[in-house]
């Protein structure tokens, strides 16, 4: 696998795909690289005949400077797994790379799908996000790029940004995977003790409570329901929340040519996690 260092290295290798006429499959990443990851190399390897990943742990999305220090970096165990993959090349960018002019946000309208939920409460988080994400789609110009449904909100926002900025690359959201017990993957879990590892399987236990009984009753009752569980419950909750599927707005009722989603942020001890499901 080819390890791309810097812009110029990267500009090289895209000079190359381009001559060639080759398709492109991109998954940009901040590394700590799970099976989650590894699902969205494998459809992109799949997909394209040439697919590269980037690390990059982006300073301007995490609202909490305490959690960018910790966020987890094994940049060494990343490269192994992507070479056993078959990833073709990784994209190491520096901050300079991507902020030449300092750690400042681009101001991109998001049609208001960054002010509900994760939006809510991590203020600034989505600007940094499509900050990198625009830089990134830029310099790497892909022909797709793969985002998991497990950050839902962020995977509709890119495909809201990438439509007004009429960016050339399509856009493919890929299903949550799941450890065996049902929690979904995330480099965050390997932060949770024993404890709070087990206590969090409630989380996904109750997206399926939540889809079972949103076939009998309307979104404002589903919610509270699901509220009421975790009163008793050693996980505390941030948000529950059912929202239509393009706009992320709440709803009164189900419309039944629409799809809905259950969304959930918790915190186990002092991890934050969050998760969604499909529910309609
Ligand atoms: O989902 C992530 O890992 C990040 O938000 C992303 C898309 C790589 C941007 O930094």
């Amino acid at each position: 696998m080819l390890l791309l260092k810097t812009r110029n290295e990267l500009f090289d290798f895209i000079q190359y795909i381009h001559a060639k006429k080759l398709t492109l499959g991109f998954v940009p990443t901040m590394g700590a690289l799970h099976e989650g990851h590894l699902s969205l190399f494998k459809k992109a390897i799949e997909d394209n005949q040439y697919t590269i990943g980037s690390i990059f742990v982006n300073p301007t999305q995490f609202n909490n400077q305490a959690d960018l220090i910790k966020y987890p970096r094994t940049v060494e165990a990343d490269i192994a797994k992507l070479e056993i993959i078959g990833c073709d090349a990784l994209y190491l960018p520096s901050v300079e790379d991507l902020y030449p002019n300092g750690l400042e946000c681009e101001s991109i309208d998001m049609n208001g799908l960054d002010v509900v939920m994760e939006g809510a409460f991590r203020p600034g988080h989505f600007q940094g996000m499509a900050t990198v994400v625009k830089r990134l789609l830029l310099q790497v110009q892909p022909t797709r790029a793969y985002f998991g449904e497990k950050d839902f909100q962020q995977l509709q926002i890119i495909r809201q940004m990438v439509k007004t900025l009429q960016l050339p690359v399509e856009i493919l959201g890929m299903p949550i995977i799941r450890e065996s017990n049902g929690l979904a993957m995330s480099s965050r879990n390997m932060r949770l003790t024993e404890e709070f590892k087990k206590k969090s399987l409630f989380i996904y236990q109750s997206l399926l409570k939540a889809k079972e009984l949103s076939s009998h009753y309307a979104p404002e009752n589903v919610i509270c329901k699901i509220e009421k569980l975790y009163l008793n419950s050693d996980l505390k909750l941030e948000y529950f929340t059912i929202t239509e599927e393009e706009s992320l707005q709440t709803t009164q009722s189900f419309d039944p040519s629409k799809h809905y989603r259950a969304f959930i942020a918790v915190y186990a001890g002092d991890i934050r996690l969050i998760d969604n499901i499909q529910i309609r």
